[in-house]
């Protein structure tokens, strides 16, 4: 039993579709949320910038005194996790290990397609890690789609919505010519957009979120070293370097409930 929060960082409004994963799964628990929402897209920055924000979110996370840490962004979890995790003495979760093993089950002896941000795919690490899973017989074919994280940060995220649907169908309309058994949605931006996908792309193709898939992994892991917070109602407290006001807004909109959140910017990069 730990009484600790759990800490969750990502670009911006993203790694909510990872809290809310975690507030379905552990309610019991206090999580703190940080969106960098003054640095984003973090899918277009170099390696050595991504380290810079990776290494900044966790340190502020840490200094918040949380128990554990889901770095709920493909980007950082495929360019920056070995340093975190030298860093860092707390245990720290990423978003391809487990979703990864996971989607080769899910495909057997299919296809399975992979879709995020344009430093995720350049660094082959989710290609790797579902090439290692899934053996021989898993054909992987990966996708950038970094233009889908503008649509979701502009507050595109709905069926019906015209940006959001003429999106998702110019960059994933060679997945649905390829009609893979699975779909992994490796930026954590993307499962906001499930429904657009889920209908654009039809019944053939099995969608999995690596939010969904990590979080799961986190509850096993945190459960079986005994730092679970048992009993009461947990509470999410809201970080953003961007603006409060449009965040908290667009966090409501996605969590379907009032959200408040406070402004600190903890690393200033150029564009
Ligand atoms: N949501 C993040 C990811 O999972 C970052 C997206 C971005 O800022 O480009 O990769």
């Amino acid at each position: 039993m730990d009484e600790r929060p759990i800490g969750i960082f990502d670009s911006g409004l993203g790694g909510l579709s990872a809290l809310r994963a975690l507030e379905r799964l552990l309610p019991g628990e206090n999580l703190i949320y940080f969106g960098d929402s003054a640095n984003a897209p973090y899918g277009t920055r170099s390696l050595e910038q991504l380290r810079t924000l990776a290494r900044n979110n966790a340190a502020f996370l840490e200094g918040e005194g949380v128990k554990a840490i889901l770095v709920a962004c493909g980007t950082v979890s495929s360019n920056a996790m070995d340093l975190l995790r030298s860093s860092l003495s707390l245990p720290v979760f990423d978003v391809l290990t487990a979703p990864c093993l996971r989607t080769a089950e899910a495909t057997g002896n299919g296809t399975a397609a992979v879709i995020a941000t344009e430093a995720t795919i350049r660094s082959g690490a989710f290609q790797k890690a579902l090439g290692e899973a899934g053996g021989p017989g898993l054909r992987v074919f990966a996708k950038p789609c970094q233009s889908l994280v503008s649509v979701v940060e502009a507050g595109h995220f709905h069926r019906g919505d015209a940006a959001a649907e003429g999106a998702v169908a110019e960059e994933l309309a060679p997945v649905r010519d390829l009609a893979p058994d699975t779909l992994l949605l490796a930026c954590t931006h993307f499962p906001l957009l499930e429904d657009v996908i889920a209908a654009y792309l039809g019944p053939r193709t099995r969608l999995l979120s690596v939010s969904e898939l990590a979080a799961e992994a986190l509850k096993e892991t945190l459960s079986q070293k005994n730092l679970l917070r048992e009993g009461g109602e947990g509470a999410s407290r809201f970080y953003t370097s961007g603006d409060p006001e449009r965040f908290a807004e667009a966090a409501a909109q996605l969590l379907g409930r009032p959200v408040r959140a406070r402004r600190r910017v903890l690393t200033e990069l150029e564009p």
